[in-house]
């Protein structure tokens, strides 16, 4: 927090949770650069945002004292453990999980079918993306629930910065992961053959990751996945019954669903923002960001800025996709990437060739979820 600075914005006012896309779109356009104590300084532009990620020098991610792997490192560092964290999600791991996510989205689209009138969040965006994150970890299904809960606290306890309540999350987690880790450690040569039993045998260099660096790994990896893909699916399913055309031509050509699910999220990111913390002092669309002062990029509105994509919020399949920053860009551009195309393309495909029409309903609008979550808290949906 820097004392002598003004806030140009209050990111936490009603206002701007109400509808946090038109929040960012009007600061776009009034304040680029935006100071508030909340996030430091805020990047609305597109051209902003992707000087930052160009420049691992100037702006670093150790913007936190506990250990992030590979999140909160910079080079040299980053280098190596980003290596590691890559090598698990090469495309042919990738492959193998397709018939389970696809097992886990047909369970769940069934069920919705049930009901004359379903919420999508809960009962379906959410628990796909926990079961998928448990299937991809190799976790069982009792910590479903646990893991689903624990987002939601997670979430909440960085939105209301409660230091106190985030190291007991931190905990808890850890607490989960020292159990899995436990059981395939007892279990020796026996132990599944799963992505947590090959945590604990991947060397960084010539020493086996430490227990700390693993569970910070599955953490990051777990709010990778679980916030981002049910903001996703919400996101998705929500244009889709909005826009009735766009579904029936998706459900009979499901071969566009990989380049239309990007250019939804463009318009209606999942993932809000990442933060950087300057090195040394930097000028920003005419502002002085101080040394040691924090970044925040604002991936929703750099996504949405006039400048880079015409018409923003047009959806066409002819755009850059080189100009999309929905995975970021740069040296932390996220490496889950092919599993998160995998699970949404999956789940996608599903919904839609398991259905005839997806609905809003009258009456029940949906209501949008605050920082640090993006898309909707609720959505109230009429599927058949
Ligand atoms: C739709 C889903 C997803 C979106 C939109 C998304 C978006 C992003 C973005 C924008 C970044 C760059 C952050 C930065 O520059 O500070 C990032 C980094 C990262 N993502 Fe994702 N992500 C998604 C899913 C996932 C999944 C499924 C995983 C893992 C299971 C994952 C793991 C990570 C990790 C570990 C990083 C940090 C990489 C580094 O610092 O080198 N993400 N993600």
């Amino acid at each position: 927090m820097n004392d002598m600075l003004q806030p140009d914005w209050d990111p936490k006012s009603d206002v701007v949770l109400r509808d946090q896309l038109a929040a960012y779109d009007e600061m776009r356009e009034r304040c680029p650069v935006a100071y508030s104590d909340f996030l430091g300084w805020s990047l609305f532009r597109h051209e902003d945002v992707v000087r930052v990620l160009n420049d691992h020098e100037t702006f670093s991610n150790a913007v936190s004292r506990h250990l992030s792997v590979p999140d909160g490192m910079d080079p040299p560092e980053h280098t190596e453990y980003r290596r590691i964290v890559e090598s698990y999600f090469r495309p042919e791991l990738m492959e193998a999980f397709e018939p389970q996510f696809r097992d886990i989205a047909a369970n769940l689209v069934q069920s919705l079918l049930e009901r004359h009138e379903v919420e999508l969040i809960d009962e379906f965006a959410h628990r796909f993306a926990v079961r998928a994150q448990c299937t991809f970890l190799g976790w069982p299904t009792e910590m479903h629930e646990p893991l689903r809960l624990w987002t939601q606290n997670n979430h909440q306890a960085t939105f209301a910065e409660d230091r106190a309540a985030m190291a007991k999350i931190a905990r808890e987690f850890e607490g989960y992961v020292d159990e899995m880790l436990q059981v395939r450690r007892a279990a020796g040569a026996q132990a599944s053959d799963d992505i947590t039993a090959r945590l604990l045998r991947q060397l960084v260099g010539d020493r086996p990751l430490r227990n700390a660096e693993i569970v910070s790994i599955l953490r990051n990896w777990t709010v990778g996945e679980v916030g981002t893909i049910s903001a996703a699916i919400g996101i998705l399913v929500h244009y889709l019954a909005e826009h009735g055309d766009l579904q029936q031509r998706l459900r009979d050509r499901p071969s566009l669903l990989p380049a239309a699910i990007e250019e939804i999220l463009r318009i209606h990111g999942p993932l809000l923002a990442n933060r950087r913390i300057a090195t040394h002092a930097v000028e920003i669309g005419g502002r002085t960001i101080a040394a040691g002062e924090r970044v925040s990029l604002l991936w929703t509105s750099a996504n949405r800025d006039g400048g880079v994509f015409e018409d923003p919020e047009a959806f066409r399949l002819d755009r850059d996709p080189a100009a999309n920053l929905l995975y970021g860009a740069g040296i932390h551009v996220c490496p889950g990437a092919p599993l998160a195309r995998l699970e949404m393309r999956v789940v996608m495909e599903e919904l839609l060739a398991r259905t005839t029409r997806i609905q809003p309903t009258a009456g029940t609008p949906p209501t949008g979820a605050v920082y640090p979550a993006s898309g909707f808290a609720t959505l109230s949906l009429r599927i058949r």
